[in-house]
């Protein structure tokens, strides 16, 4: 992530300077190449951003000549732009992309990729640098990992052309390695391990892809490059926090991972949580991504643990059943591809978290995320305190008015918008609340790039700020895990279900209701 001056023409911040790389990807046949990796890097190359020399290298377990590799590359970026795409752009990236065909656990399919990257080294100007991506299903990495040091191939401490010895080494070795990061405390540390005994952590990116998305990076540009917000930001003014991520999609094709996974996994531990501390972290010293991932970690320490004899009062757990999602029947949950007709998994998880510091004790902040929901719509509200009196009686008592609530839209339409009392134009003294708005993409609310075009560019520039680091993503699995427990240690118990395209279980509601508040209304109406 970089700082650029404003009216910067590139949408990237200012200049970027990514190295040459090989980038290297495990699972390249795969869902997250094609639907992805592939647009991503079309796009950057639109912006002109990708460096020269930039080489695509797949690694997978089907045979497949390197011809027929850069024609399933071309088919991802034309399944997704369509006629739109620049034919002599699009073609720059696939000059010469390179297959090696290999098991994960195939020692030898490591070597045969290490003498391909050795030639490239030498012949399209990589420098000797090589980005590797993990784009396979998660229970694959602890093999290719494994199998990368084995190999050589993980360089261990070579993050910055510099050996952890301190010796100069030629490039750099860095790993990209998609989420989830295990599925409980216990897996993750176990891979936390594994990356380690391979490589340094200064070599390793955890993707969480939500942090690249463009409000959530301005959040840290809005709470401390303003100072009208910090005064406000804390318990003395905030009453409490909603963290929404509703998705109108269902589980697509993913059943047998989405089955083992379910919403607290997939969803709310690595994106919500992550969104939860940039709320709530104290302003780091410096931004550096090690001074901001000391205060995310920090405030994940603080959370206080729900107690495990009362989750019931602290999450919400609920599952789609049938209904009509934009006037078209959805079938339930149970009755997807794949999925066991008495599956238990949570589609939509709902979870209040108190954050025992100075800043935040006493301010519940509330998380909640479904698939097949109403709306398409992922947004944090900070709902501030009513004013201690109302002097206007005839507008009604206290309790008649709206609470100020800022709420930065993730997703769709960037943007954020603060919600005040105003007065309504006329004679009498009539009070509404009104809405002032910024929107990033102007009218079209659409943003010229996405989170995976960010990622992608951030590492092959060193940058670690959005990335997570082993300690953060541990903690917060401590943060969730007498949930994690209690929902698998009572797999009978009857699931809330909730229709599809509604806005989860009623229960969702008495876990605010308890507490005296609502969810609020994501329709319009709110
Ligand atoms: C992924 C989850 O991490 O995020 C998916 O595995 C989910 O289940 C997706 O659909 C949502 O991402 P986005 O960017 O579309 O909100």
């Amino acid at each position: 992530m970089s700082v650029g001056p404003a009216g910067t023409p590139s949408p990237f911040g200012g200049p970027r300077h990514p190295d040459p790389c090989a980038l290297v990807i495990f699972g390249a046949t795969g869902d997250l190449t094609h639907r992805k990796l592939m647009p991503a890097l079309y796009d950057l190359q639109c912006h002109g951003v990708l460096p020269c020399g930039l080489t695509i290298v797949g690694y997978g377990r089907k045979p497949l000549a390197d011809e027929s590799f850069r024609a399933l590359l071309r088919h991802a970026v034309d399944d997704h732009y369509g006629k739109q795409v620049d034919d002599m752009l699009c073609e720059s990236i696939l000059e010469t992309p390179r297959y090696v065909q290999g098991g994960f656990d195939d020692l030898e399919g490591y070597r045969r990729l290490a003498a391909v990257l050795d030639e490239l080294d030498r012949t399209n100007g990589c420098d000797g640098n090589r980005l590797l991506y993990l784009a396979t299903p998660p229970d694959q990495f602890p093999v290719i990992v494994r199998q990368l040091a084995a190999s050589g191939l993980s360089r261990r401490g070579a993050s910055d052309g510099v050996h952890a010895s301190g010796e100069p080494v030629a490039g750099w070795t860095r790993i990209v390695v998609e989420k989830p990061f295990g599925s409980d405390l216990q897996t993750a540390m176990e891979l936390d391990g594994i990356l380690n005994n391979a490589f340094s952590e200064r070599q390793v990116y955890r993707i969480d892809h939500y942090l690249a998305k463009e409000t959530v990076q301005n959040l840290l540009v809005l709470r401390f490059a303003n100072a009208i917000l910090e005064p406000v930001w804390n318990r003395r003014f905030v009453d409490h926090v909603q963290i929404t991520a509703a998705e109108t999609l269902g589980i697509e094709e993913r059943g047998p991972y989405y089955e083992r996974a379910g919403a607290l996994r997939d969803m709310l531990t690595p994106h919500l949580i992550q969104l939860f501390t940039l709320v709530a972290m104290e302003p780091p010293v410096a931004f550096d991504a090690d001074a901001v991932r000391d205060e995310k970690l920090k405030v994940l320490r603080s959370v206080r643990r729900t107690p495990s004899d009362r989750v019931t009062e602290w999450a919400v757990r609920g599952q789609y059943a049938h209904g009509m999602m934009e006037g078209k029947a959805a079938v339930a949950y149970r009755a997807e591809n794949r999925i066991p007709p008495d599956s238990y998994t949570e589609t939509y998880a709902a979870l209040k978290l108190l954050v025992d510091n100075w800043r935040w004790q006493g301010v519940p902040f509330y998380l909640r995320t479904g698939k097949r929901m109403a709306a398409r719509l992922t947004e944090i509200a900070i709902q501030f305190k009513r004013p201690p009196v109302t002097i206007f009686q005839d507008a009604g008592a206290l309790e008649g008015l709206e609470p100020n609530v800022l709420v930065l839209r993730v997703q769709p339409a960037e943007g954020f918008s603060l919600h005040i009392e105003s007065k309504v134009p006329g004679h009498g003294m009539e009070l509404q609340p009104v809405a002032m708005d910024y929107s990033y993409g102007g009218t079209s609310g659409e943003l010229p790039f996405r989170a995976y075009e960010t990622v992608l560019v951030d590492v092959m520039e060193g940058d670690m700020t959005l990335f997570t680091r082993g300690d953060q993503a541990e903690e917060a699995w401590r943060v969730v895990e007498p949930v994690l427990e209690a929902w698998g240690r009572r797999p009978q118990t009857p699931i809330p279900m909730y229709e599809a395209g509604s806005w989860g279980p009623e229960a969702a509601d008495a876990l605010l209701g308890a507490d005296g508040r609502k969810w609020r209304r994501l329709d319009g109406c709110s």
